[in-house]
Parts: C-alpha cells; sequence; structure tokens
C-alpha cells in the first residue's frame, strides 16, 4: 500500500446523526422511512405517524456525540473518515434563498475535530439525503430546476470549507437507478425519494433521473475544481460483479448486460462524454433526454479525479427460461454454491473486490479509493466483551484482495474504508441490528439503549491493521 494510504471508515448522515428537527434542519426523504426487518420491507409514509417508528430521527446520535466517536476513531488511527453532508442541513427545503448557517457550523466543528485529530475529512454531498420538499415541489432529479439547486449547495458547502475539505464526492451509489430494471420502491426512493410503484413512466422517469445526476456530477466536479484547483473530486459508485449461472453462452452474455448496466453512468463521469449507446438505447425503447451543448461542455471537462467503490457481494445473473430464475425470485437470488453468505443473504466474495478493482481500473485508468466494505452481522456481547472473529475473518481476506489487487495487478488504488466503523441504522432494513461497526452501539431495533459505545475485539484488529499499513492482518 502506499505510504500516505488513507485507511478510515465511512458513514452516511441519515444513518448516523439523529438530531432530526435540531440545528434548523428540513425534512429530508429517508426521514419518512419506517423501521423495517430481514423480512419486512422498510415502509414509505407521506407524513409523521406517531404511532411508527423512524430511525433516522435518532440516528446513533451522532450529532450531539461526534467528538467521542472521532477520538475512538482516532484511537484506532483512521487517516480518513468519509462522511456526508446532509442537504437538509444546509438548505431545510432544498430551495432555499440563503443556507442555515447553523448547519454549517455544526458540519464544520466535525471537519474541525477530524483535522485536530490528523483525520482527512472526504465529504460526500449527497447519501439518500434530499430535502423532501424538492420531491413534492418539483419532482426530485426528474426536474433539471434540482439540478440547479444541488449545485447552489455544493457551492456553498464547498466555499465554507475551502482549504479545509479536499476529497469530495458528488453522488453515492446512483448507479441503482437502473431505467431497465424493475425495482422495490425502497431503492428509488432511498436514491430520489420516488417509490418506483407510483412512477407514471418507470423508464423514460429513471433515465431522465440517470442522466440529470450523472450531469449534476460533472458540473460539480467543474465546480468544485473552480473553487480550488486543489480539491480531489470523485463519485462512489456501488457495484457487485454479477457472474454467469454458468458456461451456457446465453448466460455468459445475460450475465455481460447485467454487469453493463452499472457503467454508463461511469463512462459518463469518466470518459468525457455522455455515452452514445446509452442515448441510442433509450431511444429505441421510446424515451427521449434533451442533451444541449452546455451539457456536453460540461460532460467534457467534469471528468473525476478518483472513481469510489462500494463492494460488499457478488451476485449470479438469472439464466432465462429456466426453472431456477422462478425459484430464485422466491429467495432474492441465485445462490452461488461456492460462497457463504451472511445472515442477510450476502454472498460473502473477496475475490470480487479484486475483480471489480481490476476492471475498474483497467476501463478508465484512475485511481480507486475503497469507499465501503464491511460485513453486516449481528453481534454478542459477552462477559468479557465482544468478540466478532466473523467481522475480521471477512475484513480480512478483502483487504487481502485489495493488497492482491494493488501489488500484483497493478491497480492504483489511494484508500480502504470499511462501512459503518460504529455500529449505525441499515440503510435496506432500517434496523440496528445489522452491524457492521468496529464500536459498539447500545441501541436495539426497537430503539432502545443507552447509545453507549464499547470496543470490539475488532477495533484492536483494525487499529493493528492501520499501524502496519496493512501489512499484518492476523487475527489472534
Ligand atoms: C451501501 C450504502 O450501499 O450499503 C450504505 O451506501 C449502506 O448507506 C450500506 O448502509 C450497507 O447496506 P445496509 O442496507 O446493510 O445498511
Amino acid at each position: 500500500m502506499l505510504d500516505q494510504f488513507l485507511w478510515g471508515g465511512s458513514i452516511a448522515a441519515h444513518q448516523c446523526e439523529g438530531g432530526w428537527q435540531e440545528g434548523g434542519k428540513g425534512p429530508a426523504i429517508m426521514d419518512f422511512v419506517t423501521k423495517g426487518s430481514k423480512e419486512t420491507a422498510r415502509t414509505i409514509t407521506s407524513e409523521q405517524l406517531p404511532e411508527l417508528s423512524y430511525p433516522s430521527h435518532q440516528g446513533i446520535d451522532f450529532f450531539h456525540r461526534y467528538q467521542e466517536d472521532i477520538a475512538l476513531f482516532k484511537e484506532m488511527g483512521f487517516t480518513a473518515l468519509r462522511l456526508s453532508v446532509d442537504w437538509s442541513r444546509i438548505y431545510p427545503n432544498g430551495d432555499d434563498e440563503q443556507p442555515n448557517q447553523e448547519g454549517l457550523d455544526f458540519y464544520e466543528a466535525v471537519i474541525d475535530a477530524l483535522l485536530e485529530n490528523n483525520i482527512e475529512p472526504i465529504v460526500t454531498l449527497y447519501h439518500f439525503e434530499l430535502p423532501i420538499h424538492l420531491v413534492h415541489q418539483y419532482g426530485s432529479w426528474a426536474n433539471r430546476r434540482v439540478i440547479d439547486f444541488y449545485l447552489r449547495y455544493c457551492e456553498t458547502v464547498m466555499k465554507a470549507w475551502n482549504g479545509k475539505v479536499r476529497y469530495w464526492v458528488t453522488f453515492n451509489e446512483m448507479n441503482h437507478i437502473d431505467p431497465e430494471n424493475e425495482h422495490s420502491d425502497i431503492f428509488t426512493y432511498m436514491i430520489a425519494g420516488l417509490k418506483y410503484s407510483e412512477l407514471k413512466n418507470p423508464k423514460q422517469q429513471l433515465a431522465e433521473i440517470g442522466y440529470n445526476m450523472t450531469l449534476a456530477s460533472v458540473k460539480a466536479v467543474r465546480l468544485a475544481h473552480r473553487i480550488n484547483a486543489n480539491n480531489i473530486v470523485g463519485c462512489v459508485f456501488g457495484l457487485n460483479p454479477i457472474y454467469p449461472y454458468n458456461c451456457d453462452p446465453d448466460n455468459v452474455l445475460q450475465a455481460f448486460l447485467e454487469n453493463d448496466r452499472d457503467y454508463y453512468q461511469i463512462d459518463a463521469v469518466c470518459q468525457g462524454a455522455f455515452p452514445k449507446y446509452k442515448l441510442a438505447e433509450f431511444k429505441k425503447i421510446g424515451l427521449e433526454i434533451q442533451v444541449t451543448e452546455e451539457d456536453n461542455e460540461d460532460f467534457k471537462h467534469g471528468t473525476l479525479d478518483f472513481i469510489g467503490l462500494n463492494y460488499y457481494f457478488s451476485s449470479i445473473a438469472e439464466p432465462k427460461n429456466s426453472d431456477i430464475s422462478k425459484e430464485a425470485s422466491l429467495f432474492g437470488g441465485i445462490q452461488n454454491p461456492y460462497l457463504e453468505q451472511s445472515k442477510w443473504g450476502w454472498a460473502i466474495d473477496a475475490k470480487g473486490i479484486r475483480y471489480v478493482m481490476n476492471y475498474l481500473y483497467r476501463r478508465y485508468g484512475l485511481p480507486i479509493m475503497i469507499t465501503e466494505n464491511g460485513l453486516g452481522s449481528p453481534d454478542v456481547i459477552e462477559e468479557d466483551g465482544i468478540h466478532d472473529s466473523y467481522r475480521m475473518t471477512y475484513l480480512q481476506k478483502h483487504i487481502e484482495q485489495v493488497r492482491l489487487a494493488i501489488e500484483e495487478d497493478y491497480v492504483e488504488c489511494i484508500g480502504y474504508l470499511t462501512w459503518g466503523p460504529i455500529d449505525l441504522v441499515s440503510a435496506s432494513t432500517g434496523e440496528m441490528s445489522k452491524r457492521y461497526g468496529f464500536i459498539y452501539v447500545d441501541l436495539d431495533d426497537e430503539g432502545n439503549g443507552t447509545l453507549q459505545r464499547r470496543k470490539k475485539d475488532s477495533f484492536y484488529w483494525y487499529k493493528q491493521v492501520i499501524a502496519s499499513n496493512g501489512k499484518n492482518l492476523a487475527i489472534d
């Protein structure tokens, strides 16, 4: 690993801050999503229903406890923390003329605390945090005006923390908006505040949203570079390799095509043009996207400085016209017989991270930052501590593959950040029991607990990994 390799973790505002009505924050899309479970999807409500529980309202109370949490990150030796800014703390309605100073002050205090501890802040500008007003009033990202509001917000924070924050991330996982796929409500909602089942013309709307977010990203990159030429700007994609079911060429092609759908936006933000093949595909199915000359200029000049990779699992493309596809859809995906699965059914595939890193680097030649990786698992508190060997084993195997990608395959990788270095609310299920952290938070799925922080065994292990710059991965 490089000497200045960034080691640390990633968190997102709506999953950890809480304080949803404090500091002048406005309501954002995830404030209307209830707790779900492994079996039951989270419910999206149109108003706040007092009898229901909304995990983002309390989070893990990072809003009040960030100093204690940052001290623990420091103790582990973090050199970077990726955190998101909740747009609705800065512009409570999204289209306000003036920013909310309290929101700016809150994040500046967090950034200062990180810098005092020699932890590089990596700021995600959009991690499922959209002011709800922009959905109700403008129809979310399908409306180009939302791009302007997003850029106003970006400009405000980039100027406010100019020189303090060097690393910016324009979007988290916008690639999950895929016009070719049917989606569950929660996925389109997390990214754009819209339920898939309520979209009048889903393909058209998702294509517009996908295009507009991509355009917003290149514009934000240009803005960041204009404000400070030393800004280093990335965009984060959630990628899992999709393997063919077997070597039947039909299945191999199917897997390739499914994989490929994740890449048109990456092509657009890395290659200097929105891909013609995608516009042609859109046209073929009757979708019209308005591309202006100005857009083309933005694509040309707004390419990324690095690609952020969120990696958790691999999956298998469902073979066409087979009983297997029916069986698989009952269980939410085909199981790979060569891999074990997490308790939430995610296939544990360490080699998959090396595969995607290679694929990305060979296709784009840009530095890669691993922006999320980790195992969601329940933990058991025993009398003498929390012995999370399963988490250490998962991370050990993945870091080893990252090392191989760097040293054997010559992939340029600038950092490795685990997801949820402190337990926080799960994005997909709203549970606390799906824990990723090195630091345990005393809070259960019903929102009960003292919120007290405790170090797990993995806390000491990750500290040793960082201290050895990734060389000592041994688990005692
Ligand atoms: C990533 C998201 O896709 O997956 C995070 O960026 C999320 O916000 C993480 O928390 C893990 O997913 P989950 O559903 O286990 O929280």
